[in-house]
């Protein structure tokens, strides 16, 4: 803790330190704190530090003027050494939450360039990753998955497929059937895309989505052929989701088909290509979608 004589003091003290809070009588001599908040303000590296006045009981005066300016942080003295300090506790910790906050935001902006990047270059899948990414989300809230578990479903889900940035525009947009080499081509993107993302430490949690979205239940998937429980259940979800959504909407080898004829289509694949278990926690996921919004 670092205690200033006088707001000039303090001033001076805050060209070298940037406090995590400030506490701030009104009256003070030479500089009052309502001109003393007026220039930590001035500082860009200070707006967002939280400012506390300490205020006279009998000075509404000075609450009003404070108010005035944005101060919403008042202590009225005298005060309780024990009430200051968890007054201050609360402060700091709501600033934490804040910065942690700010964090996510960041993360989630990293995320979305990266999907971006995909959806830029394939004008078929626009708006596939945010489709893809809500509807993987409500089968984690049915599952009742972990906030940990739902955080890299939802960034795993935007990015299943950040791989297919190898795979070239003419494979990525042709509209007939794939050649031979062209489609062993386009089945490296789950792997790709795990060695991208093996080199973000905070989306490394994504990898199981990314890997094994194209795994099929009977072991007939890539990258690696695995069977039933072997694929991690990320790729089991998230196959189910992609797979609907890239029937239910136009690309340049088939015309969309109906959501009912897609849905009747995972029912029949269910044990084949899918875990049976994500095929059911999806449909019920549909059927949410489908209520009116009074039955919700
Ligand atoms: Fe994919």
């Amino acid at each position: 803790m670092i205690v200033a004589e006088n707001g000039q003091a303090a001033l001076k003290i805050l060209q070298q330190v940037i406090p995590d809070l400030i506490i701030s009588d009104i009256n003070m001599p030479r500089m009052n704190g309502i001109e003393f908040y007026k220039a930590v303000r001035k500082n860009p590296a200070l707006t967002a530090t939280p400012f506390i006045f300490l205020a006279a009981n009998n000075a509404p005066e000075d609450i009003h003027a404070g108010r005035d300016l944005g101060v919403e942080d008042y202590i009225t003295k005298p005060i309780e050494p024990r009430d200051l300090v968890s007054i201050v506790n609360a402060r700091l910790l709501r600033v934490a939450q804040v910065q942690i906050a700010q964090i996510g935001q960041a993360y989630i902006e990293t995320v979305n360039v990266l999907a971006n990047v995909i959806e830029g270059r394939d004008p078929y899948t626009r708006s596939h990753v945010e489709r893809v990414a809500s509807y993987a989300l409500q089968m984690g809230a049915l599952l009742r998955w972990s906030p940990d578990a739902i955080r890299n479903l939802d960034f795993g889900a935007r990015l299943h497929d950040i791989g297919k940035i190898i795979i070239p525009d003419h494979v990525l947009k042709k509209s007939g059937p794939l050649s031979e080499s062209e489609w062993e081509l386009m089945k490296q993107h789950p792997e790709a895309g795990a060695k991208i993302l093996d080199q973000i430490n905070h989306l490394r949690g994504t990898i199981p989505y990314v890997l094994y979205h194209h795994e099929h239940w009977d072991g007939t998937g890539y990258p690696h052929g695995l069977k039933g429980k072997e694929i991690p259940v990320e790729g089991r979800l998230l196959a189910v989701v992609d797979v609907y959504d890239a029937l239910t909407t136009h690309r340049p080898y088939h015309t969309p088909r109906t959501p009912e004829e897609v849905m009747k289509f995972l029912t029949l694949k269910a044990n084949v290509y899918f875990d049976p278990e994500m095929v059911k926690v999806f449909l019920q996921v549909l059927k949410q979608d489908s209520l009116p919004d009074s039955f919700e």
